[in-house]
């Protein structure tokens, strides 16, 4: 293999910079051309294709958001669209393809791989609902930038007593909402993954006041309810006036954590080396973090569940 192309497709996520230059250096460390798509499966289909060195990735590697540009492309979900992102490709003389996005990205993906292009994915989203991977890159950074917020938002609400909803985002998944929750001490979460019941909430939250707390913090995820609809519920349930916050598109963006660098950075270098080596319509994955891959389906096919464990620990911590 000669020449590969790289894009970034989806939602953005802090942290496809920095696996944007590692797909790129160890691509050219190995002899090959690499090209950057602009605008993901847009862009491919147009053939915007920029031939990428290793200096044009230089400074980009804490960047948040991603220098080629992305799409939620939906002229390329037809046959039309994907035969002309392949007769693009094949133009191009582009012999593989690196894909960073998340599964939705991914089924792109699989179809040009059924079409004969060689595709290896690399999971980029900060709502960590890709299985076959234990993070995905993306999530830790906007675990933190919630985090941060929250953090703020529990100093307002201790100062006046006060019951705050805060909403996060996730897509179908509450991984984002669990992790938050834990991290920032929260009373309750509310997750897709779990049946919300109104009543048991507004108990929970009547006995946490008997218990002598003065001020409350629940983490809902956008895949549950929104936060203005649970304010309504749980005034209606149980006469509970909460102030409400969605912190929105906020979590993506940022400059990456270390450890969403450093997985972008593992992850674009084994890519390559897959692609290389004759991988075929796979996804790279961290599991147990070790860099390990597997085919594209299993990123929409296989379940990741929330650890129930987390769960757990909200209602024992929460006393
Ligand atoms: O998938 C990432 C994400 O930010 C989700 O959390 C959110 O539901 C969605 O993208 C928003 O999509 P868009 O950028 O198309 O508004």
């Amino acid at each position: 293999m000669n020449r590969i192309a790289v894009l970034t497709s989806g939602g953005d996520a802090p942290g496809m910079n920095a696996a944007i230059r590692a797909v790129v250096r160890s691509a050219v460390y190995r002899k090959v051309e690499v090209y950057g798509v602009y605008q993901g499966y847009e862009g491919l289909m147009d053939g915007a294709f920029q031939r990428l060195e290793p200096r044009d990735v230089g400074g980009i590697i804490h960047r948040g958001g991603t220098v080629l540009r992305t799409a939620r492309s939906e002229r390329f979900q037809t046959d039309q669209g994907m035969d002309s992102a392949v007769a693009s490709i094949d133009k191009a003389g582009i012999e593989g393809l690196v894909v960073i996005g998340g599964d939705g990205s991914f089924r792109g993906g699989w179809e040009l791989h059924k079409r004969g292009v060689p595709v290896v994915g690399i999971p980029g989203t900060i709502d960590n609902d890709v299985a076959g991977t234990d993070e995905t890159i993306g999530y830790d950074t906007a675990l933190n930038t919630a985090l941060e917020a929250v953090k703020k938002l529990r100093d307002t609400a201790s100062s006046h007593d006060r019951l705050f909803i805060v909403e996060v985002m996730g897509r179908e998944a509450g991984f984002l909402a669990l992790n938050v929750a834990v991290a920032s001490g929260a009373e309750f979460v509310v997750v897709p993954e779990r049946k919300l019941d109104v009543g048991f909430l507004c108990e929970r939250l009547h006995q946490s006041r008997k218990a002598g707390k003065q001020h409350s913090l629940i983490i809902v995820a956008e895949g549950a309810i929104s936060a203005v609809r649970l304010k309504e519920e749980l005034k209606d349930t149980g006469g509970y006036d909460a102030r409400v916050t969605v912190l929105g598109y906020i979590q993506r963006g940022g400059s990456p954590t270390s450890f969403d660098t450093i997985l972008a950075s593992r992850m674009g270098a084994f890519a390559v080396e897959n692609l290389l080596e004759g991988g075929r319509g796979i996804m790279i994955g961290s599991l147990c973090h070790r860099m390990v891959a597997a085919p594209l389906s299993l990123s929409w096919e296989g379940r990741k569940p929330l650890n129930p464990e987390l769960i757990e620990l909200i209602d024992t911590l929460s006393i």
